[in-house]
This record gives structure tokens, sequence and C-alpha cells, in this order.
């Protein structure tokens, strides 16, 4: 192979290369990345490169088409780069450039044996690995830059892996041909958005435009900050309450974690109007029900608080979910992690199924909430999407 453009054109197309590291820099800039590493990954089922770029404390990604790779790492080379490994089954190839730009291509015996798995969507115990150093989790505080969890972050790496197999479960359900528009409702300090943007954008390579809404401002503008020390352009952070987010006139996927009491109902609310493709949402402080649950057969159960409470949470997730079964998604209640962590840990995932229920479930939903006594938020939220708006 005389030239880069040759070596490019005969390990790229067909999925050959193993692994490659761009490194020596032409010119030393502070902050600036010092080496590149290439891998390929099938995104959507087609063959991409992903891109790596290597700063001092952070690394950033891109995933490119073979042929914009071609174009991107033809550039870098000519450019940028003076030094390469492109490893591939049959042999490594050592790039050298002078400074005078003049290019030597080794070729080598190879030292890989084995072809990379390509699929990101293979089933394995978790969706981040520990070991590989995640750059918003080093930046989190969850893991070194060595990709070691911390000890006292193995619960939240945990819980994030698990909100993450619950996200990929319900990928099929969302659009895959276009950019997807994702709000989450009290993200809070937004380990999970950020994890929800490092794998749908990076790993899975959607192309995204990512809300997250928190009433606390001095918590959005550090997440805010730290989206942009990413480079995660698809990824922002507004003050506001849900109740009056008017951003978007469609939204593909509503995440709603922890948000307190009726906030999770108000999220819910603007999921089904804007025709969102998924829902998941973790319900909090239920304190709604608990204010208006009246039934003599329950008294043994309600007279008790502490019976009381856990019954009106379980209520109001049961409403929830049959709410949002009837206005036209199929709902699953999963538990989000152990109950030793935290009681409130179950996870409503709703998919959008197509027409709303008009009979059965209507009237399975009328008579339990009649049986509550009860008078749920979501209910009269909804009411213009409810068979019962011309009966009631
Ligand atoms: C318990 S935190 C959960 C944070 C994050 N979602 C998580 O699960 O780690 C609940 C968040 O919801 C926010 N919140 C509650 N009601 C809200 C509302 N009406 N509008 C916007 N944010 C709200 C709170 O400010 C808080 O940050």
């Amino acid at each position: 192979m005389q030239t880069i453009n040759e070596l490019l054109g005969a390990v790229l197309p067909e999925g050959k290369l193993v692994t490659a590291t761009l490194s020596q820099p032409r010119r030393k800039e502070e902050g600036a990345y010092t080496k590149v590493a290439v891998k390929p990954v099938l995104l959507k089922n087609e063959l991409h490169y992903q891109l790596a770029y290597h700063y001092e404390k952070k690394v950033t990604h891109d995933n490119l088409t073979p042929d914009d790779a071609f174009a991107k790492l033809s550039d870098l080379l000519e450019n940028e780069m003076r030094q390469a490994l492109f490893c591939t089954l049959e042999a490594d190839y050592q790039v050298l450039i002078s400074k005078k730009g003049k290019t030597g291509i080794l070729k080598k015996p190879p030292t890989k044996k084995e072809a990379p798995n390509l699929s990101h969507n293979r089933k394995k115990t978790y969706v981040l690995d520990e070991g590989q150093p995640v750059p918003f989790l080093v930046e989190l505080g969850v893991m070194n830059d060595k990709g070691r969890v911390l000890a006292a972050k193995y619960d939240k790496f945990r819980q994030i892996n698990r909100f993450l197999e619950m996200v990929r479960d319900i990928l099929p359900a969302l659009p895959q041909d276009r950019k997807l528009t994702i709000v989450d409702f009290g993200c809070g300090k937004s380990y999970l958005t950020f994890a929800l943007y490092h794998y749908l954008a990076v790993q899975e390579g959607f192309e995204l435009n990512v809300v997250g809404l928190d009433l606390k401002a001095d918590v959005i503008e550090h997440c805010e900050a730290l989206a942009r020390t990413l480079n995660y352009d698809g990824l922002h952070f507004r003050i506001g309450d849900i109740a009056d987010y008017n951003e978007f006139d469609a939204v593909d996927m509503v995440i709603t974690l922890h948000a307190c009491d009726t906030a999770t109902d108000a999220a819910l609310e603007k999921a089904v109007r804007w025709g969102a493709s998924a829902i998941l949402s973790v319900p909090c402080c239920q304190h709604e029900l608990f204010a208006q649950v009246r039934s003599e057969t329950l008294e043994p159960l309600l007279s008790h608080g502490i019976l009381k409470e856990r019954f009106a949470a379980l209520a109001t997730d049961a409403v929830r979910s049959k709410l949002l079964d009837i206005v036209g998604y199929k709902t699953q209640l999963l538990e989000f992690i152990d109950m030793e962590h935290t009681p409130k840990n179950i996870l409503i995932r709703a998919v959008k199924s197509g027409e709303p229920d008009t009979g059965a479930l209507w009237q399975e939903y009328e008579t339990f909430r009649n049986f509550l006594g009860a008078e749920p938020y979501l209910e009269n939220a909804l009411r213009d999407r409810l068979p019962s708006a011309s009966t009631l």
C-alpha cells in the first residue's frame, strides 16, 4: 500500500478494521486531543466507525459511516496526526508521516486475533461496562478515569445500568429514521439524563434533542455547564415547572423519575398530548390519593398510616397505568432497583400501541376508582381523551 487513502480504502469499507489509533499531533496545543481511537460499531444494523477523541480529562465520540470515516481519517492524517496503527485480522499497518509530510506505511504481522463484536444490542448484564471510562460517569464522580466504579457509587452505577436496560428494551418502539426529541421532567442532578444521552447518542448513534427540566435553577445551571463540557450538543437543560412547559408540539419519549406527587401526573398528561412513543416514569410521594381514598371495606388497612400510605402509592400507580392503557398505551410496571435501596422503586413503562380503548378497560378503571372513592388528577387532566367524556 503506497498511500494513506489506499490503506483506508482497503480496510474501511467492508469492516476489515478491528481497531486503529492515531497519535502524535502535529501541533501541541493546550486543551487539544492527543489521540484518536477508532473501532467499528453496528448502529441500527449498519456498519459505522466510532472515533474516540482523547483529551487530557475527557473522551468525546463521533460515529461515522464508512465513507465519512474515510474522509475524516484521511483529513486527520493529512493535517493533524503524524502516526497511526491500523489493525486488521490479516495485518497491522503502521503509518508514519514525517514533518515534511512524507508518508511511510509498514505492514506487520497481525496483533489482533479476533474479529470485533460489532453489536451494541448484544444482551449483557450491563449496558455500560465497568473498566471502560465513560466520560459523563467520570465527570459525575461515579468512575475514575480508568473506568473503575468507586465503591460508594456502585449503587448509582447499578441504577443507571438498570435504567438503560429498560430503555434498551423499548428502542424498537422509537422512530429510527429521524432526530428524536426527549424530555426528562424533574431531572434533578440528571445522572440518568446524561446516561440516556450517552447511551442513545454515543452508543446507539441516534440524533437527539434532549431537554432536562427542573424547578431548581442552581442544579440546572450546573447540568447545562456539564453538558457543554462533555460536548453533548443535543442535550440542554431548562428551568421551569412541568405544568407550564411548552417548548415542543411533539415529543418522542418522556422520562419522569421521582418527580413529586402530581408533578408525575402533569408529566404523563404532557406525554400523552405530545403523542410520545414511549414513557418511563418512576412515581414518588403519591400524596394525592392518600388524602382522598375512602372505603369502609378497607377500613382495617386505611386505619394504619403506614399501610394507608403504601396502599395509596400502589393505587396511584394502578390508576396511572390503567389510564395510560385506556388512552392507547401498552403499560408495564417494573421493579426499578432493589427494594433495599429505596421503596420508591416501581417504574411505569408505557409504549404507544395504537387505538385507545373504549370499553372493557374503562369499566375496570371506573369500578376501581369508585371503590377508592377518589377523583385522580390524571383522570381529570385527560378527561377529553377518555371514554367517560360523554357519559360523566
Ligand atoms: C427526587 S428528584 C429526582 C431527580 C432525578 N429525576 C432522579 O431520579 O434522580 C425530583 C426532582 O423533581 C423536581 N420537580 C418536582 N416538581 C417539579 C415540577 N413541578 N416541575 C419541574 N421539576 C419538578 C425537583 O426539583 C427535583 O429536582
